[in-house]
Parts: C-alpha cells; structure tokens; sequence
C-alpha cells in the first residue's frame, strides 16, 4: 500500500489556494518546534463568510497537502463552520496520513483557529467562545 493516498499526493503537487490575501482581516501563523514547519493563513471574511483563503506553509508535503486541503474545507462556509473544523476533518478529506504525519493536520487546524482569533480580535472581540 502507498504511504500517502492518491488526495495528499495530489494536493501536494497541486496545492489549492496558495498565496497570500493582501486586504486580508485575520491572518494566523503557526509552526512546529519539532520540524520546525510553519503555516500563515489568510482570511477575508465578509458577512460572517469565508469569501477568500489563502496560504503560505513552509513544510513537509503533508503539511502542504493538509493546509491546501483545509482551505478547501472552509472556503465559501460560515464562520461558525470554519470554527468547529478539525484535523480529523482535514485528514479524513485527505483519505488518511501515517500516524507519525498527524501533527501535520493539526498545523492545518491551528493555522485557521488562529486566523479566525485574529479576525475576531480585529473586530475587538478576545474571546470567541
Ligand atoms: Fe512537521 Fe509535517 S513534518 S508539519
């Protein structure tokens, strides 16, 4: 059996969403003390939606193929839907990734909680619970 399914391959070589929003409202940054892999999320939000998101990951390809994938997963979708993503979510959209390549989805899902901390701080709310 391949290592890495035929959607992380895929979104790896050919990562949806790449880039950066320049009038972007929440902008998270993540990385990993480990690897040393980091993750920037760009968000614009207009109406409580997710109209644009973008992102730069300077990783491993699990971590490209999960940050592509979970930008995948929130565009065009509610705030409130985007808050409750995870990286289960991100990982079973990818069709799996080896145990020790998890923390890879889990950068994906902090990168978007941070972004969203970021675009509710700007609107001046601290807490989003
Ligand atoms: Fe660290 Fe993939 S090896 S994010």
């Amino acid at each position: 059996m391949a290592l890495y399914s035929e959607k992380v391959m895929d979104h790896f070589r050919n990562p949806r969403n790449v880039g950066v929003i320049e009038d972007a409202n929440g902008i998270g940054e993540v990385g990993n003390a480990k690897c040393g892999d980091i993750m920037k999320m760009y968000l614009k939000i207009e109406d409580d939606i997710i109209k644009d998101v973008k992102f730069e990951t300077f990783g491993c390809g699990s971590a490209i193929a999960s940050s592509s994938m979970a930008t995948e997963l929130i565009k065009g979708k509610p705030v409130s839907e985007a808050m409750k993503l995870t990286n289960k979510a991100v990982t079973e959209a990818l069709d799996g990734l080896p145990a020790y390549k998890l923390h890879c989805s889990v950068l994906a899902e902090e990168a978007i909680q941070s972004a969203l901390d970021d675009y509710y701080k700007r609107k001046g709310i601290e807490s989003r619970e």
